[in-house]
């Protein structure tokens, strides 16, 4: 059996939600137990008809009982069972409840630590609706197991025990019916069936993998004038699911006919034969008027039972699919061994070369350089040139193929990821903001920093007045991703986040490039500030005070380091950086 079927294998399956329903072990029997109560109330209620029927045709005692005693005994019996029946709702949903929480959080929290990869290849509303879709799946498992299922099954097979006492010929025709109609409902076209649901859910997560896309950058949307398109694409979706839909419901169609026929053959054989038996003598009225009722007591469980046989093998697909994220493996080294306690903030790259995983591109080739505790170290270098990927290395995010990096001297594979990033502090060129309060998403950079600390750490970052002139100043919420806040503003409140950290070592990856001359040298302003006393690494295209006096400079081009030196020195060599800082003193001038 291939992977891709295993993930959806039913035992396998219900034993994982076995493994989440243990947990509350005590809920779990008493459910049971007052399911069993409650079917065996209702599979022997009608011998008692029975019995009262025949108890005025001339018979007089059952189980040592006389006939109005056993009705009374057995009225008490009926009432506590749909007590029983309320209190078992009750606590079914919380358990069900319960059982969801674990498993979302299993998901959410296997999720958040899977590398940055992951979210390059799966977008985070296709995620969402599979979480979504196999949350609910599992309650409704455990509903239809817990509530229906198991009781329906124990009803079945007491009837049966019953009924065979009543008569084992009419027990007969319907054990082997019932044989046949379960067969029946299990296999026929259940292949077919699934193989759609795994189609449906596919598109469904495509369709809201787009919802998600598009509502996160409605602004594009907007500006394109897609909002046509983009809702026409959803509603292609949408037919493609109703058709899908179609195909399946008419392959139900087919499954209910051939079920409607074989349990009417099972139950006009019964009616018959012991309508015969019955003139002949051979069966008393009450016994066959039982019969007739546990008829119905088998048949319609028998229908419920298999259709929601069917329905637990389609929510097996969706819970599959969903488990499949929780065994996304999540970035190595998180916990234990290779913390770090404090960088002193020296960093050295020695000879290393990296390409992404799945391309066969080499991005970086051989790159070695070295940055004291303290020192600044600018690179520049064309777009593509494999800027971004140094700082993803080391953040990190992605491991390099050859080479070292060292950190303090130690090699930054021996260090756990997170003592590692605990220590690093970055402001990307455009940096997301969380639509909260502006204090929230300064107090992303640490958690559990003081509201002093915050306005500090604004000062720093040369946000502090605009923030206070904003209606709710601190409290003012940024729209979704910052929109409400102009580009300057957004990135000087990531620097103030990235200031609340304090870290040893600081990367600025292109954090001024978007912005306009004026606010480039407010923001460049706010971080001379921030970069005193940490090893700053600053990824920039622009000239500025900062880069001029870096300790060190390397220009990268096509993954490989074509120059480095000081600022003085570079200027004097002809090579890119001379021609870049020509360009631009002209554009000044
Ligand atoms: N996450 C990624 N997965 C695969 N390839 C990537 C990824 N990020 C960047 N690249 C590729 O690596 C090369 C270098 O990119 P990058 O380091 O982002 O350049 P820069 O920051 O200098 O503009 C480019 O060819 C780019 O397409
Ligand atoms: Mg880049």
């Amino acid at each position: 059996m291939s992977k891709k079927d295993k993930k959806y294998k039913l035992g396998d399956i219900l034993l994982f939600i076995w493994s989440y329903v243990k947990k509350h072990k005590g809920i779990f029997y008493l459910t049971v137990f007052f399911g069993l109560f409650i079917s065996l109330v209702e599979s022997i209620s009608p011998y008692v008809y029975g019995q009262v029927i025949d108890y005025f045709s001339g018979k007089d005692i059952i189980f040592n009982l006389s006939v109005p005693h056993l009705l009374l005994f057995w009225s008490i019996f009926v009432i506590i069972s749909i007590f029983i029946r309320r209190v078992m709702a009750r606590i079914i949903v919380l358990l069900e409840v319960k059982v969801e929480k674990d498993f979302v959080l299993d998901i959410v929290t296997n999720v958040l630590y899977v590398p940055v990869k992951y979210y390059y290849d799966h977008k985070p509303g296709e995620a969402f609706k599979k979480i979504d879709r196999a949350a609910n799946s599992i309650s409704m498992i455990i509903d239809s197991i817990l509530f229906s299922f198991m009781g329906n099954l124990f009803s079945i097979i007491m009837s049966l025990i019953i009924m065979f006492r009543l008569d084992w010929r009419l027990s007969l025709i319907n054990l082997v019916v019932i044989f046949v109609f379960f067969i029946f409902a299990v296999t026929f076209r259940m292949k077919k069936i699934l193989a759609i649901r795994k189609k449906v859910n596919r598109q469904y997560n495509r369709l809201f993998g787009n919802i998600g896309d598009f509502l996160s950058n409605i602004f594009t949307v907007k500006t394109n004038t897609n909002e046509k398109f983009e809702s026409q694409r959803v509603n292609r979706g949408f037919k493609k699911i109703i058709n899908l839909t179609d195909d399946s419901m008419k392959l139900w169609t087919q499954v209910s006919l051939g079920q409607g026929l074989i349990s009417w053959s099972g139950i006009l054989s019964t009616v018959l034969l012991g309508a015969y038996f019955l003139s002949q003598g051979i069966i008393s009225t009450g016994n066959f008027v039982s019969f007739l009722i546990y008829l119905d007591i088998i048949y319609r469980p028998l229908w419920f039972m298999t259709n929601q046989y069917r329905g637990i093998k389609r929510m097996i697909v969706d819970i599959g699919d969903a488990r499949e994220m929780m065994q996304e493996k999540k970035e190595t080294f998180w916990f234990g061994e290779g913390d770090i306690e404090e960088l002193r903030g020296e960093i050295e790259f020695k000879n290393v070369s990296f390409k992404y995983p799945d391309r066969d591109l080499g991005v970086l080739k051989n790159v070695s350089f070295k940055v004291k505790a303290g020192e600044t170290l600018a690179i520049f270098g064309e777009t593509g040139s494999g800027k971004t990927t140094i700082y993803n290395l080391l953040l990190r995010m992605y491991d390099h193929d050859q080479g070292q990096i060292l950190f303090d001297g130690f090699d930054s594979r021996k260090i756990n990821r997170q003592s590692l990033r605990s220590q690093m502090a970055v402001v990307p060129q455009d940096s997301s903001l969380f639509n909260e309060t502006i204090e929230n998403n300064i107090r992303y950079g640490r958690q559990e920093a003081t509201k002093a600390e915050i306005i500090e750490a604004a000062k720093i970052a040369n946000a502090h007045d605009f923030i206070k002139a904003l209606p709710k100043s601190y409290k003012t919420k940024v729209g979704e991703r910052g929109v409400k806040l102009s580009g300057g503003q957004v990135q000087r409140i990531a620097i103030a986040r990235a200031a609340l950290r304090n870290p040893k070592i600081l990367i600025l990856d292109e954090a001024t490039t978007s912005l306009d001359q004026k606010t480039k040298f407010e923001v460049l302003g706010a971080l001379n500030q921030v970069i005193a006393d940490r090893t700053t690494i600053i990824i920039t295209h622009d000239f500025s005070a900062i880069t001029q006096n870096a300790d060190h400079i390397i220009v990268l081009d096509k993954g490989k380091i074509v120059q480095q030196g000081k600022h003085s020195q570079l200027v004097k060599e002809s090579g890119p950086y001379r021609d870049l800082w020509q360009t631009q003193q002209k554009h000044l001038q």
